[in-house]
């Protein structure tokens, strides 16, 4: 396996990739464009229409490098999702289908409505594509009535759970907690790890346009994958570093 970090735009990152590479999974957690401080490098305040841009950008530049049967999945608060649906749909994609992240939370209370605890996950696909590749039995959900005799039967064959629902229940991860990675917004292994196994295979490529703390190489590297992570900031590349180091020490 080989992993590599683009400390670059996204956009121009996804252009310039070298030309034998094809995408299997891409996975994209934007910053949600509400004044969040990144890096002196990131406007996390940008005008509607240029936070638009971004994201058309970005999937403008994934579409010839997605394999046919690749997928491409977008997190963000559903309202955000709701608008940029059809910003993505127009640059040749189509909604494969609408997961829902929902993790308990004791986070985010207000006076002025329900606490929000969930986040949308958009699986996209390219227009054209009757059926991404998919292997939904790679990572299931534990069965809820273990003692049920048919599911008796089930897991005597040797089977762990069924498969999981379009709404994952996975916990955020906290800082503090050991999975924390000293950045903000992390995205938990569990949820990266069913995108990645149900979505591409041992040696395929997979693109994490925002890398962050770099979430997506723990995964492709437990699995057999070649991880492209890309951020603008010079801090999530220390993050690479650090992964490849521990592997190099190994
Ligand atoms: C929500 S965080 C991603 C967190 C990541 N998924 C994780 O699990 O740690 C968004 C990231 O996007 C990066 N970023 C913002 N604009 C970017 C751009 N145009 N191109 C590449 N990276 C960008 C920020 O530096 C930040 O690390």
């Amino acid at each position: 396996m080989t992993h590599q970090f683009i400390n670059t735009d996204v956009v121009s990152a996804i252009t310039n990739l070298d030309s034998d590479i094809e995408v299997q999974t891409a996975f994209f957690d934007p910053p949600y464009n509400i004044g969040f401080r990144y890096s002196d490098k990131v406007n996390d305040n940008l005008p509607e229409h240029q936070y638009h841009k971004l994201i058309s950008d970005t999937f403008a530049a994934l579409k010839p490098r997605l394999s046919a049967n690749g997928s491409a999945f977008l997190v963000h608060y559903p309202e955000a999702c709701a608008r940029l649906l059809p910003i993505i749909e127009a640059q040749g994609f189509r909604l494969q289908q609408w997961i829902s992240w929902v993790y308990p939370s004791n986070i985010g209370h207000t006076k002025k409505r329900f606490t929000t605890a969930h986040r949308a996950l958009l699986w996209l696909v390219h227009e054209d594509c009757k059926q991404p590749l998919f292997y939904p039995e790679r990572d299931t959900q534990p069965y809820r009535n273990p003692k049920d005799p048919r599911v008796m039967t089930q897991i005597a064959k040797g089977k762990t759970g069924t498969h999981a629902y379009d709404w994952w229940n996975i916990n955020m991860v906290k800082a503090g907690s050991r999975e924390h990675n000293g950045w903000y917004n992390q995205i938990p292994y569990a949820l990266i790890k069913r995108m990645v196994l149900t979505t591409s295979e041992v040696g395929d490529y997979v693109l994490d346009g925002f890398a962050g703390s770099c979430s997506m190489w723990p995964v492709a590297n437990d699995h057999g994958r070649n991880a492209i992570l890309i951020d603008l900031d010079p801090e999530s590349e220390k993050k690479f570093q650090e992964f490849e180091g521990e592997t190099n020490e190994e």
